[in-house]
């Protein structure tokens, strides 16, 4: 397909903790399956992360760290453009903007929002409030026809939409408004200890609840057999079995299987024999890609290249819709 034909892909995730497989199921594995029939502009939002306090040094490496992981789970450089959030001024100009046009009252119902600063209780900034302006400014940016994410990020999404909307009535036709393009099966992965909750890669505790895209084999076999067994014996979707139906999910979102041809599969097996084939194609799933990422990390000069290469493409993508935002609202032309 010719490029300017392709529709715009546009996702992001934060360097805050280490990649989960939440991400990879939710988003990152979608992100490399859509390069060829979309452009596709992935983004490292090191500029959400410090929404929540970080160390300076440790956030630089995970920045880095994340990147290499896009590269180890496919995305291609050549195809795609990958680059940190930061780099790219235009995200800070147009979030003001934008800023100018989202209510308090819309933000304030943000679950997101409500949640963190619940559990930051002693850092709720301005910054964590207007998080979810500063996401739409990121997609409104690039053009962004569909936001490849996992469901914890649809509220975020709709209020993107609703920005866009607004602006575009008041001054014509400025931004491209995107949909959601939200999997299946991977959509919401579950903490493996505690069903009811999201697995999340920065905000538990707990790491037995985790599994985390660079976890030794062992390391991911004991966490899912060690992982809460529901009542009953038969491995099926079930209300009353958060930990089983959240095991199918992972288990079809990696092998693409039905709901119906996921259970078929384990028919008559027990939970004990489950968990193990649950583990093995986690496993299979996760190995080569840790193994392209410790390929890959080793080429410093190589990771070098990609950054300055991408940054300098998403400018410039991202300027043209800036310089259209600034005219909509009567800013002096340059
Ligand atoms: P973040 O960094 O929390 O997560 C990155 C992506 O992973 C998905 N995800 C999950 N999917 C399934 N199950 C889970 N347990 C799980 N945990 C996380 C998220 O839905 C997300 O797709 N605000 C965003 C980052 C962002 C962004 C954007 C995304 C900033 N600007 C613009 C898209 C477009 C976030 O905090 O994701």
């Amino acid at each position: 397909m010719e490029e300017t034909l392709k529709k715009t892909i546009f996702s992001g995730m934060q360097p805050s903790g280490l990649p989960s497989l939440g991400n990879y199921l939710g988003a990152l594995k979608n992100w490399a399956a859509l390069q060829d029939d979309y452009n596709c502009v992935y983004c490292i939002v090191d500029m959400h992360a410090i929404t929540v306090r970080q160390d300076p040094a440790e956030l630089r490496e995970r920045a880095r760290n994340l990147l290499t992981m896009y590269l180890a789970c496919g995305i291609d450089p050549e195809k795609s453009v990958i680059y940190y959030q930061s780099h790219v001024s235009a995200h800070a100009e147009l979030a003001w903007i934008l800023n100018c046009y989202a209510y308090m009252g819309e933000l304030s119902r943000m679950t997101q929002f409500k949640d963190k600063a619940r559990r930051h209780d002693e850092n709720v900034n301005i910054g964590l409030f207007a998080y979810p302006v500063l996401m739409a400014a990121d997609i409104l940016l690039y053009n962004a026809d569909l936001v490849p994410v996992g469901e914890d990020q649809r509220q975020h999404l709709e209020l993107c939409r609703d920005l866009a909307d607004r602006f575009d009535a008041l001054y014509g036709d400025v931004f491209t408004v995107p949909e959601a393009y939200i999997p299946k099966a991977g959509a919401k992965i579950m903490s493996l200890q505690d069903p009811e909750k999201k697995m999340s890669k920065s905000e538990d505790e707990n790491d037995g609840n985790v599994i985390f895209l660079m976890d030794e084999p062992k390391v991911i076999v004991n966490k899912i057999k060690r992982s809460v067994t529901d009542s009953g014996s038969e491995v099926r979707y079930a209300p009353d079995k958060p930990g089983i139906s959240n095991l199918l999910n992972i288990y079809r979102a990696i092998n693409g299987e039905t709901a119906e041809e996921a259970e078929r599969d384990f028919d008559g097996k027990r939970y004990g024999d489950f968990k193990a084939a649950v583990a093995e194609t986690v496993v299979g799933a996760l190995t080569p890609i840790q193994n392209r990422y410790e390929e890959l990390a080793k080429d410093r000069a190589y990771i070098d290249g990609v950054i300055a290469k991408s940054a300098e493409k998403a400018r410039t993508m991202a300027e043209e819709t800036l310089a259209k935002a600034r005219r909509a609202v009567g800013f002096p032309d340059r």
